[in-house]
């Protein structure tokens, strides 16, 4: 009996926490619009490998570490965009989110980078306010990406 009781207290929270991940597409509106949209996305889909101490260490750039970011940066928005629709080396397509719209791997990716970027500022609770003109027209319309 007390090892039923165990095993219904620790399964109880992973179900909880695992639910989203389970119905993406229920997931993924229930965020949309927030204000920590993109934030969301990489906790549930990104952070895997881009967290600060990732659990899949495949040498992903880290989440908001200027250093990991700097080169990446240089390349331009639109690459960076491209790179994570189409995936780059052990990074999968859409960074794994296939769910996910264009705009929401932008908001994705503007969560990842640094303020140092010059693209984004980070404003309290995981509100994003971006600074770069081409981010801001992508964002408007993920068809601006091909101009
Ligand atoms: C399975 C691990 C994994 C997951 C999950 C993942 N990434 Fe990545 N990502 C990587 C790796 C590894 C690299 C570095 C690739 C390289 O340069 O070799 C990378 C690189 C990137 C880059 C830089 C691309 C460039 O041009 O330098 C961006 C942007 C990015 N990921 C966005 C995302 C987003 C957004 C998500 C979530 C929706 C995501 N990634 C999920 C592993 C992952």
């Amino acid at each position: 009996m007390y090892r039923i009781i165990i095993y219904i207290a620790l399964l109880l929270p992973a179900t909880i926490l695992f639910a989203d991940s389970h119905r993406p597409l229920d997931f993924l509106a229930s965020i949309a619009g927030a204000h920590d949209e993109g934030e969301q996305i990489v906790r549930h889909y990104c952070a895997n490998c881009h967290a600060v101490n990732p659990l899949i260490p495949l040498g992903a750039p880290r989440q908001q570490i200027p250093a990991d970011w700097e080169a990446r940066v240089r390349q331009g928005m639109s690459i960076l965009l491209q790179h994570t629709a189409e995936g780059l080396r052990a990074m999968p397509a859409r960074g794994g989110c296939f769910e996910c719209t264009d705009e929401q791997l932008l908001l994705a990716v503007l969560a990842m980078l640094p303020p140092t970027s010059g693209l984004v500022e980070h404003k309290k609770d995981n509100k994003i306010k971006i600074l770069n003109k081409k981010a801001k027209l992508i964002q408007k319309s993920p068809d601006n990406l091909k101009k």
